[in-house]
């Protein structure tokens, strides 16, 4: 009976702790990660900052989005993708992204 408690405790740690597990895994897959960024930017994005189409900023300019994040802070340039500019739709082409995604796009393309 002594045992028998011991292996009911144990049982009950290692499903809590796979419970936990669940858990993470779950609020890690909710965000996107470096590599659905690439995909999120390819599918989204890339029809204009990846040529410059429309005068688009392109990807890998690093001194122009440098100069960009600067002068209008990263804030701003979030709120121009969402709320679409001149030439860029509302959004970037993108109906999913979080303010975070947008943030980590930006930040993907000024590399
Ligand atoms: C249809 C073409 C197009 C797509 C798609 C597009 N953009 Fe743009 N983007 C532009 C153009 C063109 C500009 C320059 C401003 C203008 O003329 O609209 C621009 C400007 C920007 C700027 C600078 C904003 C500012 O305040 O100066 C950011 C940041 C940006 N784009 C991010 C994105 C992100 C992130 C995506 C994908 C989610 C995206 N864009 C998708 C065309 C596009």
């Amino acid at each position: 009976m002594r045992l028998l408690n011991i292996n009911t405790t144990k049982t009950r740690q290692v499903l809590s702790s796979s419970m936990m597990a669940l858990v993470l895994s779950l609020t890690m897959t909710s965000g996107h990660t470096a590599a659905d960024i690439s995909q999120t930017y390819n599918d989204s994005c890339a029809a204009c900052h990846d040529s410059g189409a429309l005068n688009a900023i392109k990807k890998g300019d690093s001194a122009q989005w440098q100069r960009l994040i600067k002068q209008k802070g990263m804030p701003a340039l979030i709120n121009s993708v969402k709320g679409g500019m001149i030439q860029m739709p509302a959004g970037g082409l993108c109906n999913n992204c979080s303010d975070d995604d947008y943030q980590k796009l930006i930040e993907y393309m000024s590399k």
